[in-house]
């Protein structure tokens, strides 16, 4: 198609670009404030790997391709692979080459930038879901896997209803065997954070910290401190969990010491918590197989969307 123009995106197309993301990307609502958040303000934002598809001053197609410049904290280096976490084309427009020609420019972009591999779309911290959605956007896995990609696993996402959170009587027995043991779980105080941020290093290095940051930044400032709860046996933190608003997490408990039903308890702390801010639904984007069946399913969780995690070597 000669008269599509593929452009590095500028400022003046912000509203256009939103529009087309909430016209073609049905199940994922982007406002302007989440697009200027998470993409205009991300420091490792680059024009040359957002390619806009113009057609007679319309804009038909959007792609999103991140080669990180600057660490995340103490993540493990990723200067290898590069990220795709948006593509988009108008329903009107699609399956006529332009998803192609994007896909084709954010492809040289992270080459041009010495990426050897791309990941649809696990992105930290500013991906939008961590891979495509296999039921909302069928069309766009199988784009993808024409293209070469292939999958890599399928996280899941899912919601609960708190109104129907009950804690099990074998949780609230584990709690007082836990505090007997020595396992205290409380919500944020102050004197816990140096503790707090030991822990997060050495048990989730990356994005974690802050997210765990950015909660207590805003507790500080007048936030409830039962948004962060945390577990910790003679001044080491084991476990720690946390909510913002509908969404659930992140929460993790130290390799060591699984197994001992504290990821139990601080999740059953946590929905509590929620509730009592009188919210109604719980949510996370993000999680396996694996620990839905050993954590979320009991609590009431059910699927709300799967995606396919993609992968393709440059
Ligand atoms: C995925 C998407 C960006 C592809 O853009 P496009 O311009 O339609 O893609 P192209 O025309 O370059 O390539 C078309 C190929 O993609 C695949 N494809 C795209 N849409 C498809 C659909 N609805 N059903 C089946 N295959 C589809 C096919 O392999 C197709 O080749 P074909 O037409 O020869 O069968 C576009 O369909 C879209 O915006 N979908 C909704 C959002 C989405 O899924 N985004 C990706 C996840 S974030």
């Amino acid at each position: 198609m000669d008269s599509v123009q593929v452009i590095p995106f500028v400022g003046d197309l912000l509203d256009n670009v939103v529009l087309l993301l909430q016209q073609s990307l049905h199940a994922d609502p982007i406002s302007r404030s989440l697009f200027v958040r998470k993409v205009l303000l991300d420091p490792n934002f680059d024009p040359e790997g957002a390619p806009v598809a113009v057609m007679d001053e319309q804009v038909v197609g959007f792609g999103l391709s991140i080669a990180r410049r600057l660490p995340l904290e103490d993540a493990p280096p990723d200067w290898d692979r590069g990220y795709i976490t948006l593509l988009a084309v108008h329903p009107d427009w699609q399956r006529r080459g332009i998803g192609t020609q994007l896909l084709r420019r954010m492809e040289d972009y992270l080459r041009s930038q010495e990426r050897k591999l791309v990941l649809v779309s696990p992105y930290a911290p500013n991906y939008f879901t961590p891979g495509v959605d296999v039921n909302a956007y069928p069309g766009g896995l199988r784009f993808f896997l024409k293209h070469g990609y292939q999958e890599v696993y399928r996280p899941v996402s899912m919601d609960c209803n708190l109104l129907n959170v009950r804690v099990p009587a074998w949780v609230q027995h584990r709690e007082q065997e836990l505090q007997r043991e020595g396992v205290t779980v409380e919500h944020y105080r102050p004197q816990l954070i140096p503790a707090l941020f030991r822990f997060l290093r050495a048990e989730f290095p990356g994005d974690w910290q802050r997210f765990a940051r950015e909660a207590i930044a805003r507790i500080e400032q007048g936030d409830t401190p039962t948004r962060l709860w945390i577990a910790h046996e003679k001044g080491e933190v084991v476990g720690y969990s946390h909510f913002e608003g509908e969404r659930f997490g992140p929460i993790g408990v130290a390799q060591s010491q699984r197994g001992r039903g504290i990821g139990q308890v601080l999740m059953y702390r946590t929905l509590q918590a929620m509730r009592l801010q009188g919210l109604h639904t719980a949510f996370f984007l993000w999680s396996d197989d694996r620990t839905a069946e050993r954590l979320y399913n009991a609590a009431g969780f059910v699927e709300t969307r799967r995606f396919a995690l993609l992968r393709k070597e440059l």
